[in-house]
């Protein structure tokens, strides 16, 4: 937190919060200088040459002079290698046990002195000196990882000073070992455990090559050249583009070249930096500069997953192993209002009726820390919410759902009921030393679950049984990255904090980054044991790597501006890459008062997405559509409309993402890797295969060009087709945003009757089109059936046919001129 962040927090809280986040912030500063262990003379390492190899399952292990290296291909392609004897498990990320070994791929000698791994997808050639090279089978190269470089204490030197404190140790900032071997100060011992040491590795990847991932970042979604940090963080309410590391950070890449697309994971929560640089071509000269990747980490293991294929297989081998994305129920995909500081029950019937009066479909509202008695977490402010059940019921005969916000911090105060269940059991992050450790958040001082215990992950969701009995049906994870409010430092806690980490034990060094995963687990395993008749509704400020079992997310506190509104799309884009695909923004920006246009444009972009929750801050302006006068309010309408229309379309893109890790939005280069012009675009985006939507990102904007992948395209407003590849200019009216429909496309809409309907864009001539259905299911757990459908032209007439079946079963609307444009 910065000088102004502090100046906000103490005018928001008033400045006894103030002196109590001086306090604990000194607090941990102290905390951290006695209880982490002192750096001292560390010296460096590399892998050595190459001393021989075994053939294992799946691969196998090379032996190098200080270190070695496991290859192991996975059924289903992916290709795990792990350093310094590091395995698959335990992790945090994978979703059950690893994966079995793919037999049919083997370790053999390669012709250069290294060895080789042939599986069905990749190749793997490990260098003499531990340079690994990931191809594709046709001999294209995906991605080159030097060989690897670590730094651990001398033994023996009683060290200085405490971790943190850089600058003394021998480090030569100059990354990986080049493929020969850098020189190394001292020898390691071969094979010597690193999970306390630093390491860093250099990638090379294509020229041509772009990134894409880690995490939720806010400037993408094409990462450009930079250093960006993995740890976990909270900026403090007024999210810019400009601002690295976010809430949810993932060591999660997405590469995506001519040659192909990867994903590779590096499975480790520690705190590290990504350092990317895009390449160069040399325009035939064959003098490329390949783009680099250099990952810096504090600690933990050097163990990786590469994915490759098309993007759609990358996604579901990713999904694949670390989880399905958690379904949400079906009214989650409506719109969802949301504000911190409604103030009473009252106001917020006041804003559902406000819905109702003007037709406006509404699907949930959210409940913030102001409906809390003392911002306290599990608890009900009765003076200003007397009869939050009896609320719930009513607006939930009036189709509406109430989500509450849940905060970790757990005010310290003996008698507290949280606090005092939570202490029996033991519940809470002790420091070093075995104490509490004690920060601050809205409730004043406060104590943290330590999420990574099993026991306390118990405990914790069966408190989840107090917001069903109040009549919650969903919830919203919040300041768990987790923050504790600190006038200077980092707005965590201490690095020397102790966790359980499933009882190997540990520091905060380590659970940080997996804090809100585990808190989310917590959170999902309680409401499906407390209500297993419906599918929990989730979604986390924080998280990590698998964090989309357990639900979603949103974007956090974008800054109300206009490069807020772009930050919104990179978010949910490169969530949606990292295997995340239900999320959407504070439509109309977290803080102070949009104008009216930026509000409608914001709005109009998030009615395309997962999430479509309108939120502010407390000291921030209204979000209702009607406050911003009779023309916003007619468009936003339109939008909202259109939402609902679309709602069978959602239900079947949230199946799909469950069913195969395809996001429902998703890059314009989804099918099309290889076009260039598609990677650089991020001003556009799918939604599923069949809608391309271009939404207006900046002020005054009316017109914009739109970038159109292969095929014919349709103006869903006009009706005019569009030939791609290319780039067309459309009009964006006020009234709304440029949406297009790819030729053939058959997908489910709303029909006027309220029933299911086909809507049919006419396929290019010469062409067909398909689609997929899969609505209907409900909340709960019951799986309506895969439909799949043809389109196709005959005599001039679109023909729809259902696969393996003799009727449509559906009406059918046809749209689209069926000839030339
Ligand atoms: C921070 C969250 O990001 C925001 O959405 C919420 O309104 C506040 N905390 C208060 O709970």
């Amino acid at each position: 937190m910065d000088r102004h962040d502090l100046v906000r927090w103490l005018k928001v809280t008033g400045t006894a919060q103030g002196r109590r986040s001086a306090r604990s912030a000194w607090r941990r500063r102290r905390a951290d200088a006695v209880g982490l262990p002192r750096r001292g003379a560390e010296r460096a390492r590399v892998p050595g040459p190459a001393l021989g190899a075994e053939p294992q399952p799946g691969g196998g292990v090379v032996r190098f002079a200080r270190s070695s290296l496991r290859v192991r291909v996975a059924v289903g392609g992916a290709v795990f290698c792990g350093w310094d004897g590091a395995e698959p498990e335990p992790s945090y990320a994978l979703a059950g046990p690893c994966p079995e070994a793919d037999a049919r791929a083997v370790l053999e000698p390669d012709t250069d002195g290294g060895w080789r791994v042939v599986s069905e997808r990749l190749l793997v050639a490990v260098s003499r000196h531990g340079a690994v090279e990931v191809r594709t089978p046709g001999g294209l190269v995906l991605r080159r990882d030097l060989p690897p470089r670590w730094w651990e204490p001398v033994s023996g030197d009683s060290g200085g000073r405490a971790e943190g404190a850089r600058g003394a140790e021998t480090e030569t900032g100059a990354g990986g070992a080049d493929e020969r071997g850098a020189p190394e100060r001292g020898a390691g011992e071969g094979g010597a455990s690193s999970v306390g040491a630093r390491w860093v590795q250099r990638s090379e990847v294509a020229a041509d090559a772009r990134f894409f991932g880690l995490g939720g970042r806010a400037s993408g979604p094409r990462l450009r050249d930079g250093s960006y940090r993995l740890w976990n963080t909270d900026p403090g309410g007024a999210v810019e583009p400009g601002d690295d590391p976010l809430y949810i950070t993932m060591p999660v890449q997405l590469v995506v070249a001519d040659a192909g697309t990867h994903l590779v994971f590096h499975d480790n929560p520690w705190d590290g930096r990504v350092r990317l640089r895009e390449g160069e071509e040399g325009a035939g000269s064959g003098h490329d500069r390949p783009g680099t990747c250099e990952l810096r980490m504090d600690g933990g293991p050097l163990r990786y997953w590469v994915v490759a294929g098309t993007p759609a297989r990358v996604l579901h081998g990713w999904t694949a192993l670390t989880g399905s994305p958690a379904l949400p129920p079906r009214w989650a995909l409506g719109h969802h209002h949301a504000r911190w500081g409604f103030g009473s029950a009252d106001e917020v019937r006041r804003v559902v009726a406000g819905y109702r009066e003007r037709g406006l479909p509404l699907s949930a509202v959210h409940l913030d820390i102001d409906h809390f008695r003392d911002h306290r977490v599990f608890t009900v402010d009765t003076d200003r919410f007397p009869d939050l059940p009896g609320l719930a019921a009513e607006l939930r005969a009036d189709g509406v759902r109430l989500v509450s916000i849940i905060d970790p911090g757990v005010k310290a105060e003996p008698g507290e009921a949280v606090y005092d269940s939570g202490s029996a059991v033991g519940a809470f992050v002790r420091d070093a030393r075995g104490r509490e450790v004690r920060g601050v958040v809205w409730p004043g001082e406060a104590v943290f679950p330590d999420f990574t215990d099993p026991r306390v992950r118990k405990w914790w969701g069966e408190l989840y049984a107090e917001r069903l009995a109040q009549g919650f049906s969903g919830v919203w994870h919040d300041m768990n990255e987790p923050v504790s409010f600190a006038a200077f430092g980092e707005p965590t806690l201490p690095r020397s904090a102790r966790h359980v980490l499933e009882g190997r034990g540990g520091d905060h060094r380590e659970a940080h980054n997996v804090y809100a995963l585990t808190m989310a687990r917590a959170g999902y395993e309680g409401l499906r044991e407390l209500r297993p008749q419906e599918r929990p509704f989730l979604f986390s400020r924080s998280g990590w790597a698998g964090m989309q079992r357990y639900g979603g997310s949103w974007s956090g506190d974008l800054t109300t501006g206009w490069p807020g509104l772009r930050a919104s799309l990179s978010l949910v884009m490169g969530l949606g890459l990292c295997g995340v695909p239900y999320s959407g923004p504070d439509t109309g920006g977290f803080t102070g008062s949009p104008s009216p246009e930026l509000y409608l444009r914001w709005f109009q972009l998030a009615s395309w997405f997962p999430l479509f929750r309108t939120h502010s801050a407390i000291w921030a302006g209204r979000r209702e559509p009607w406050e911003f006068g009779p023309e916003v309010l007619e468009h936003a309408a339109g939008a909202l409309r259109e939402r609902e229309r679309l709602m069978p379309y959602f239900e079947t893109l949230a199946r799909l993402a469950q069913l195969t890790g395809a996001p429902y939005v998703r890059p314009l280069w989804w099918s099309a890797p290889r076009d260039r012009a598609l990677r650089d675009c991020e001003d556009a985006f799918l939604l599923g295969d069949a809608l391309l939507v271009a939404p207006v990102l900046r002020r005054g904007g009316t017109r914009r060009a739109v970038r159109l992948p292969r095929g014919r395209w349709y103006d869903t407003t006009t009706g005019t087709a569009y030939e791609g590849p290319g780039q067309v200019l459309l009009d964006a009216p006020l009234s709304r945003i440029p949406v297009l429909a790819r030729a053939g496309a058959v997908f489910p809409v709303t029909g006027p009757d309220g029933g299911v309907e086909l809507e049919v864009w006419a396929p290019a001539p010469g062409r067909t089109g398909s689609g997929l259905v899969m609505a209907g299911g409900g909340d709960g757990w019951e799986r309506p059936t895969l439909e799949r459908f043809n389109s196709r032209l005959t005599d001039g007439r679109v023909v729809v046919e259902r696969q393996g079946a003799d009727e449509v079963g559906y009406p059918v609307r046809v749209r689209g001129a069926a000839g030339s444009p």
